[in-house]
């Protein structure tokens, strides 16, 4: 009843503690991570940003460039000159000193006929005139193809630039190599997962992905319509999580895709979680601990300041009740006193009257004699009674009296004797014959020996032996009283706290625990000490020290 009582309080101080302690430090810990999830993602996805912009412009400059290079060469040039083969090829030959972007290129005059040409390919004289980039280009003078295989087997595109040269219109178209343009995109190409490539308005790709679908088929990367500056997004794209920036080219319909992993990028996130979730942890059974702890400290403390005030109010209470109980003897022994020493003066007139001669001769004699006899006898019965009563009385308070430790021991013994006979223990008595009178207070001693030869019994539980010795030297200041049994001892743990009130091994309702706390104080009021010695198995011995003359003045 009571534990439930202080282990529910136990609880209320644990829970009540930890829900002040651990929520400010989750809350704190969860809004800090989600502050650094925030900022952290927001870094990568602008670094994403900055590198696929870079990219893209890196890779409209060279358009720009390859695109001006051949306006200058047409602008610079006529028909004339470039349709002259060997002309053109010492042009070429110049340009691709500077740069092999160029793999051919050819002139072509209004009608789509491949007037001339430079390069490794069989294409002079091919008509272009329904070519659907033949018709572009007539349209808007600038022309830059998909990428595509055509006769050459390999990856590459094409640009074509009209020339308006006064009523003549004619067409320079230069063929590039991919190679590095792929080399552009791929530069963007970031870590172990990192993805980038080129795809035109349809989705097909226009340069090979490091992972996934093949060149000139289509991406799995939804395509929108043209839109300006760069998008950022965090997708799922094909059951993977993927950073994607994407951007349209500025010289062509394509749109450069970029993506990351973000497992990769936010690995420092991770590790931050797996940091902020240690500490956390760590803080949490921290706190757990400590909480756990210190209730536990202010639980002992509250349970052995309850024991102790239980214990004074116990002591209150039965001193109260024994001061009653004290009073009321005493007033029945007074009052009952008196009337007695007047019969017992009655008697001995009684009895000086049946000395005289003719009474004895009285036929009845014997039988006044007889009840005479009895009348004492019994007077001096009721006698001890109220003697005993006012002893009783006494109680109380400490009395300094001439004790005979011997008698008394006995006198508790033979209160004993049919428990112990009843369990089968014997009682061994040895005690020193010329033990001095001391001055002590006789009930008081009683109840010790009481609560310790009971203990012994309890102790013993059936056959065994308890034996009760006296000791005293001529020189010695005190007297010894040892009682000892044969029992199961008393193991060391238990041995610190006997003397502790409502210490007791025994089961609930058979034993108060205050047997030898009670005894213990009596016997320092007393003047003297209590010492036990015990081992297990062997049994256990109590030695209580009496001074001849006790301390305390009354
Ligand atoms: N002679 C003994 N042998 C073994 N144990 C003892 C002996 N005397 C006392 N003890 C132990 O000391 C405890 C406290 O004794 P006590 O204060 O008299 O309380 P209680 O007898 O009500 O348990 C007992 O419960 C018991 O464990
Ligand atoms: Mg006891």
């Amino acid at each position: 009843m009571q534990d439930k009582a202080y282990r529910r309080l136990f609880w209320k101080i644990v829970a009540t503690t930890l829900s002040f302690s651990l929520v400010p430090l989750l809350a704190l810990g969860f809004s800090m991570y989600h502050e650094f999830r925030v900022s952290y993602t927001a870094k990568i996805m602008e670094s994403l940003r900055t590198l696929t912009e870079n990219r893209s412009n890196a890779i409209d400059l060279f358009l720009d460039e390859r695109i001006s290079q051949l306006n200058t060469l047409a602008y610079t040039h006529t028909y004339d000159n470039l349709s002259d083969e060997t002309y053109l090829n010492s042009v070429f030959t110049l340009m691709q000193s500077r740069s092999r972007s160029f793999v051919d290129i050819g002139i072509i005059n209004r009608n789509g006929i491949h007037a001339a040409y430079v390069g490794p390919y069989e294409v002079k004289g091919l008509d272009y005139s329904n070519e659907s980039w033949f018709q572009e280009v007539l349209l808007r003078g600038v022309y830059v193809s998909d990428v595509f295989t055509g006769f050459r087997r390999f990856p590459h595109f094409i640009i074509a630039i009209m020339r308006r040269q006064e009523n003549r219109i004619w067409i320079l178209r230069a063929t590039i190599d991919t190679e590095i343009f792929e080399g552009m995109v791929k530069a963007a190409q970031v870590g172990q997962r990192g993805d980038a490539f080129v795809v035109n308005r349809e989705g097909v790709l226009q340069t090979p992905p490091r992972f996934g679908e093949k060149l000139f088929t289509m991406s799995d990367y939804p395509i929108a319509s043209r839109f300006g500056g760069t998008r950022l997004e965090e997708k799922v794209i094909g059951g993977e999580h993927a950073l994607v920036a994407s951007t349209w080219l500025r010289n062509k319909d394509w749109l450069l895709v970029v993506r990351e992993d973000p497992r990769e990028e936010l690995l420092p996130l991770a590790h931050a979680r797996l940091l902020v979730l240690g500490l956390g942890i760590g803080g949490v059974l921290l706190i757990v601990v400590g909480t756990v702890a210190v209730a536990r400290v202010m639980i002992g403390q509250l349970i052995k300041s309850d024991r102790e005030k239980a214990y004074l109010d116990a002591t209150l209470m039965q001193s109260t009740k024994m001061a009653a109980l004290g009073k009321l003897a005493a007033g029945i022994a007074h009052e009952v006193n008196n009337p007695l020493a007047v019969i017992k003066e009655k008697v001995g007139w009684i009895r000086d009257l049946l000395s005289e001669e003719d009474i004895q001769e009285s036929e009845n004699y014997t039988e006044f004699e007889d009840a005479v006899r009895k009348i004492d006898y019994h007077v001096d019965r009721a006698k001890k009674v109220t003697h005993r009563l006012l002893g009783f009385a006494r109680r109380m308070e400490p009395v300094n009296e001439k004790v005979d430790i011997n008698r008394i021991l006995d006198e508790t013994i033979d209160f004993l004797r049919n428990e112990a006979h009843y369990r089968n223990i014997v009682i061994n008595t040895d005690f020193c014959r010329n033990m001095p009178q001391t001055m002590s207070d006789s009930s008081q001693l009683q109840q010790v020996f009481l609560n310790i030869l009971n203990n012994a019994i309890d102790a013993v539980g059936k056959d065994g032996l308890i034996s009760v010795t006296t000791q005293y030297r001529p020189s010695d200041t005190e007297i010894c009283v040892i009682i000892q049994d044969n029992g199961p001892g008393i193991p060391s743990d238990v041995l610190t706290r006997i003397f502790d009130p409502f210490f007791t091994t025994k089961e609930l309702g058979s034993g108060t625990g205050l047997g030898l706390s009670i005894s213990y104080s009596i016997v320092e009021k007393l003047g003297g000490r209590v010492l036990v010695a015990s081992e297990v198995g062997q049994g256990t011995a109590f030695s209580i020290y009496l001074p001849l003359r006790n301390g305390y003045s009354v």
